[in-house]
């Protein structure tokens, strides 16, 4: 009887398809009413040249829309370039009401009265700060990254906002480049699945919704390997490097449906990436398909005059716009060249056109043509703006990004019977540089600092007693300008520290770096931890060996005596609003630590860049480092090793990893492999599959990240983890630039970090 009711409703809804297809035949459009792609091309028939350059032009305007017009010069003609649409997109203009008066000044004044498009550096949050991107890679954990994009999308986008210069998908292998902590860390695969569940968190499902934001995939491309971790400096990588470690997270990006992408400072062999066809043009437009636009980087334009790559303005605006650059963000360049450049024949009309379309079908998607004012709305903006619901979803975003790095003696989590908790160190009581370096609108010292987070999860028998102990810096501290850290001679704070260190069960000691030490242009030559932090943490460890260091840093550091002398470390880069609630979560037990390295901990700098995805070289070292033989690639002073490897992470339980099994048949691989929680604690751990292709027409790298999975095990748990492997993992980009993978052998690894895997070695055809 079902069956055939079944039946009746197949056939039935096959009609009604079909009558709905032959509708759609008969007329496309009911009530002729326009796609968005028809009234693009109306409008564009109706703009004169200088309308669609005017929308090809970025202006920042980091003044208050709403009070008087801006001191300096240039501020007045920005504003009557907006009413007479030579203005398509503005960034740093903020809150519903401002971006509202710098709407109304386009909408009401320009003969088209097309909407501006505001962008923003939302990079980990608008208010309500999520922890820094690196943390939130060190969560392994996709819906997290989604959850945090997300508020932050809540958030802009109640603020007026458009549209975030955000996620950056550099893989970053260089930890002194300070925008490091800005990236997923140093592997292809992870930044490409973090960068994509950043870029479904923003935009969401639809752009056209008033809770979501556009997002923009940066730096296209290189960015990331600027040459000695110097910020903005030039790039050597070889085509394999850009084809199979720099591009995959890009393509992934388009593929996800970002809707912007943004091109990069850095030259590649001689060529801007914003002068690059190569890139912008061939690759991203032509081959990928992208229909979004690309927006140049601050300045960009012009500083292909300053690289050495063009004479002029003329010429940089004919470079960019023939590379694919649709939007000038702060240069000016296309709005004072392209004009001419047109009517003298150097620049086909038809770039411009293709520009524009891609500039103004964003806005369409983005519903602004609907209402311009659509997302400045004052109520919602009061209401979104760190409520209950963001600060809590910070919270629990940040828990899932602290890693455990040591934990001897099971010191943590900290346990009943521990009554007097000493908490240490200046980074301890600080209430801003758990807020990060991009911090958008963040308020200054809003975070829940570690003490304040300590003291609200002890029990009322415990005591906590808190001394600055060593200061950090002095003077400004902002996104602008260069730190002075405090004079190393100063050991004021120290006999205080030590006094109540001595008295105390435990001492909780925080170690790291200010915030503003890394981000954009604060690259460092060193990774030690500055000032007179360990010195110190040394007079505290002669009168208490129970030390807990909880670092904040925005980059790996090389802390060896750390890693030596002190029993249990937590990591907890720049945790955001939360920072010391979750913290406090961890350490306590209430959260059972899972975060895992998105990047090497280097034991020194000198061994920097260091990634674990290495080629083998005709000369490894095979344990031969100590034993005296020099004819290795090595050092002669130190380990090749990191002091912590990539995707390493403790917990407070144990996992045992066993019965790895491998099934091959042509082109795919089946693998399959049981954990167990064999601790004391319910945990969640993150399975790691890393392949190697042994031999290859191409070298491939000793190991390869392609899959993992985070499980939760409860005590004694047993579960199968399955993975399929097939050409897109097994694969890499040829010299040709067509992706397949090559017959052969195939080592297959399974474990709970790069170092400590399982592994099978299996024969895979692919011919
Ligand atoms: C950065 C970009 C950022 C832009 C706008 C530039 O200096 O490189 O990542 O989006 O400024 O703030």
């Amino acid at each position: 009887m079902k069956k055939i009711r079944d039946k009746r409703f197949v056939a039935f809804a096959l009609l009604i398809f079909l009558a709905m297809a032959f509708q759609s035949v008969k007329s496309p459009k009911k009530n002729n009413a326009m796609t968005n792609d028809e009234k693009i091309e109306a409008l564009l028939a109706k703009m004169t040249l200088a309308e669609k350059i005017g929308q090809l032009n970025m202006y920042s305007g980091s003044w208050e829309f709403t009070g008087p017009v801006p001191p300096d010069q240039g501020s007045q003609q920005k504003l009557d370039d907006i009413k007479s649409g030579r203005v398509g997109g503005m960034l740093n203009v903020l809150t519903a009401e401002g971006t509202k008066e710098a709407q109304k000044l386009a909408v009401e004044n320009s003969r088209l009265k097309i909407p501006l498009i505001f962008g923003y550096d939302v990079v980990h949050g608008y208010k309500t700060m999520m922890p820094i991107p690196l943390a939130q890679a060190a969560s392994w954990n996709l819906e997290m990254a989604r959850l945090g994009s997300e508020v932050a999308a809540r958030e802009a986008a109640a603020a007026g906002l458009h549209w975030t210069f955000a996620p950056m998908i550099d893989v970053s292998r260089d930890a002194r480049w300070g925008r490091i902590m800005e990236s997923a860390g140093e592997d292809t695969y992870l930044t490409s699945v973090m960068g994509k569940a950043w870029i479904e968190g923003f935009q969401g499902k639809d752009l056209s919704s008033e809770k979501t934001i556009a997002a923009c995939a940066k730096h296209f491309a290189g960015y990331g390997y600027a040459e000695a971790g110097r910020d903005y400096n030039t790039i050597e990588v070889t085509e394999n490097t850009l084809l199979n470690v720099i591009l995959p997270p890009f393509k992934v990006a388009s593929e996800a449906g970002v809707a912007t992408f943004m091109n990069a400072f850095n030259d590649i062999g001689g060529v801007p990436a914003t002068g690059s066809e190569f890139l912008q043009r061939q690759l991203l437009k032509k081959e990928w398909n992208f229909e979004g636009f690309v927006v140049s980087d601050w300045g960009s334009i012009g500083e292909m005059i300053t690289h050495g790559y063009a004479p002029d303005s003329l010429t940089a605006a004919t470079y960019a716009i023939k590379a694919g650059s649709d939007m000038d963000m702060e240069s000016h360049i296309y709005l004072n060249n392209l004009e001419k450049l047109v009517k003298n024949g150097k620049v086909s009309e038809k770039l411009i056109d293709d520009a524009v379309r891609r500039i103004l079908k964003l806005k369409f998607d983005l519903g602004l043509f609907d209402d311009p004012y659509r997302y400045s709305n004052l109520e919602r903006e009061k209401k979104e703006l760190l409520s209950e619901k963001n600060l809590q979803a910070a919270r629990e975003v940040a828990q899932g990004t602290m890693v455990l790095l040591k934990n001897e003696n099971s010191l943590l989590p900290i346990q009943k019977s521990v009554k007097n908790i000493a908490v240490i160190g200046n980074l301890a009581g600080h209430k801003d540089v758990p807020l990060g370096s991009w911090r958008a609108q963040a308020n200054p010292n809003s975070a829940v600092s570690l003490v304040e987070g300590i003291k609200a999860a002890v029990s009322a028998d415990q005591k906590v007693e808190y001394a600055e102990g060593y200061q950090l810096t002095t003077g400004t501290r902002d996104f602008l300008h260069e730190l002075t850290f405090t004079d190393p001679n100063d050991r004021s704070g120290f006999e205080n520290a030590i006094k109540i260190a001595k008295n105390a069960d435990l001492v909780i000691m925080a170690l790291g770096e200010d915030c503003y030490q890394s981000g954009e242009g604060r690259s460092q030559t060193s990774l030690e931890l500055k000032g007179n932090q360990l010195e110190l943490l040394d007079e505290i460890l002669k009168v208490n060996k129970n030390v807990v260091a909880v670092l904040m840093t925005g980059r790996p550091v090389a802390i060896p005596t750390v890693a030596q002398k002190v029993p249990a470390i937590l990591q907890t880069w720049f945790a955001g609003s939360q920072a010391g609630h979750a913290t406090a979560d961890v350490l306590f037990g209430k959260y059972n630590p899972s975060g895992k390295l998105p990047v090497s901990f280097p034991r020194h700098v000198g061994q920097v860049p260091l990634y674990y995805a290495q080629k083998n070289t005709g000369r490894p070292v095979t344990n031969t480092w100590d034993a005296g033989l020099v004819f290795w690639s090595h050092y002669t002073d130190m380990p090749n090793t990191p002091q912590w490897c990539f995707g390493f992470g403790l917990s407070y339980t144990t996992f045992d990893y066993k019965n790895l099994s491998v099934k091959t048949s042509p082109k795919k691989a089946s693998v399959s492999v049981e954990i167990t929680n064999t601790g004391k604690y319910k945990g969640k751990e993150t399975v790691q599959l890393y392949i190697r292709d042994t031999h290859a027409t191409v070298i491939q790298p000793i190991k390869r990240l392609v899959a993992f999975e985070q499980i939760s095990l409860e005590i004694g748990e047993t579960k199968t983890v399955k993975f399929e492997l097939t050409e897109k993992e097994l694969g890499f980009y040829h010299p040709d630039r067509r992706f397949y993978a090559e017959s052969g052998s195939f080592e297959i690894m399974v474990g709970t970090n790069s170092e400590q895997l399982l592994k099978k070695t299996v024969e895979i055809d692919f011919d």
